[in-house]
């Protein structure tokens, strides 16, 4: 353990003796790399992260005001226009690209695997989120006679499931050139008492860094210059659970060049007051998002003198950013929040523990914490029926059903549409 001194004394300043404990019992392999792991951490950010676990996180209420956004169905045909002209010039220029996240697992909905390789149970044969996502994208190359670049993140635990996953399936159709994969970055676990924990394999305990992890991994993993080599302007950055999500929206693009901003995003009225959907406020005169899990009960119910929700724009994932305000964010820490979930992990005997009640934190850093870096945003009302049909839960509200629903009478709506 010669070269790993500074190791040693590191894990006794920030109270991790633990791991030396642990490190003296394993064997030289084991050891070599767990060190390796251990270097690799910023003891100092984990430290941080353990306190703000023990501090509440409050609102303030007073310095919180509805924001400001364009209802698309009320736009004048000159507005439309114009932003239709204005977005549709990026994209057959060859200057938009889309981020896909697809880090996280398909656990809420009961399926194993990543997310995207969830089959939708649609028009009978059914269809892959991934598939989806990728005949969306297809129908605007056809339309706009370009191949938009598509970026997919991934995360350490699905990279090569979905790897293989979209190999088997040949890329939906889309030109395997322009699909490029990347991994989002990870955080360490920590206890109640802010110790690490110890896998099965001897390792670390880590886990994904959340979806605000695409900033700073498009940056790392090169994805960044790629898209500047490509001459990209605009990137739109979705999830890969909203079975209707429009990828290539020129209204939502031209209205934020039209706007001169940085960034721009898709929002729908909010169902209801519960409805487990992050809202867009002001605060303190930047844009942000309040995300469900932390809106208080009394704000998320509040309503203005017509009786509309207050706080009723949803974030639904559906963003767009400059590549200078991709590159901006990249470079700046934002906050992360914390979960306390339940880990599996081995003690000092070497014995696995399955814990039946939470016992530790995970850290995740959300993407729309980035808004508030920047002065204005651009958003675009949308309708439900149009915009949003997300698969989440495994049965209920959005729920594969509710999604296969929303994704049939949007087809059909289009389908009578384009027969008119
Ligand atoms: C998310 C939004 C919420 C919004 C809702 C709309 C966040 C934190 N919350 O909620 O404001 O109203 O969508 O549907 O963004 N992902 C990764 N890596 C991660 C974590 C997530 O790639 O480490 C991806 C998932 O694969 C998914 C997307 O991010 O595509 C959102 O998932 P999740 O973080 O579970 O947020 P929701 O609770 O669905």
């Amino acid at each position: 353990m010669d070269n790993s001194q500074s190791i040693l004394e590191k894990l006794k300043s920030y109270k991790q003796e633990h791991i030396i404990n642990f490190l003296e019992k394993i064997d030289i392999v084991k050891r070599k790399n767990l060190i390796e792991q251990l270097e690799k951490i910023d003891f100092n950010q984990l430290q941080e992260l353990y306190k703000n676990t023990q501090k509440e996180i409050k609102i303030k209420e007073n310095k919180i005001e509805s924001i400001q956004y364009l209802d698309k169905e009320k736009l004048t045909k000159n507005q439309l226009d114009n932003f239709n002209f204005l977005g549709e010039s990026i994209i057959i220029n060859g200057q938009y690209a889309v981020v896909t996240m697809a880090g996280g697992q398909g656990t809420r909905l009961g399926h194993t695997g990543p997310k995207g390789t969830f089959k939708l149970d649609v028009y009978g044969k059914g269809k892959y989120l991934f598939e989806i996502l990728a005949e969306n994208l297809k129908e605007a190359n056809n339309k706009y006679n370009v191949i938009i670049p598509w970026y997919i993140m991934t995360s350490e635990e699905n990279n090569e499931e979905t790897k293989q996953f979209l190999e088997k399936n040949n890329y939906f159709g889309y030109d395997k050139n322009n699909v490029m994969l990347f991994k989002q970055g990870e955080l360490p676990l920590l206890d109640t008492k802010g110790k690490l924990l110890i896998g099965k394999d001897f390792k670390i305990k880590e886990a994904s860094d959340g979806n605000g992890g695409v900033f700073a991994s498009l940056r790392i993993t090169g994805m960044l210059a790629d898209m500047k080599e490509r001459g990209i302007k605009w990137v739109f950055i979705g999830g890969v659970d909203n079975a209707i999500l429009k990828m290539v929206d020129t209204t939502l693009l031209g209205m934020a060049i039209d706007k001169n901003v940085q960034i721009a995003s898709k929002s729908v009225v909010k169902a209801n007051p519960q409805e487990k959907v992050g809202v867009f406020c002001k605060m303190n005169g930047h844009p942000k998002v309040i995300e469900y899990s932390e809106l208080p009960e009394k704000m998320a119910e509040e309503v203005d003198e017509n009786g509309e929700l207050k706080l009723g724009e949803s974030h639904i994932m559906c963003n767009l950013f400059t590549i200078d305000a991709i590159e901006k964010i990249s470079k700046e820490p934002l906050i992360y929040h914390s979960a306390f979930k339940k880990n599996s992990y081995i003690d000092e005997n070497g014995k696995e523990i399955i814990p039946n009640e939470p016992n530790s934190y995970k850290f995740e850093a959300f993407i729309f914490d980035s808004f508030e870096l920047f002065d204005d945003i651009a958003i675009l009302r949308g309708k439900r029926e149009d915009d949003f049909a997300p698969v989440k839960n495994r049965e209920g509200v959005d729920s594969p059903k509710t999604a296969k629903e929303l994704y049939e009478k949007y087809w059909e709506k289009q389908k009578v549409q384009v027969l008119k």
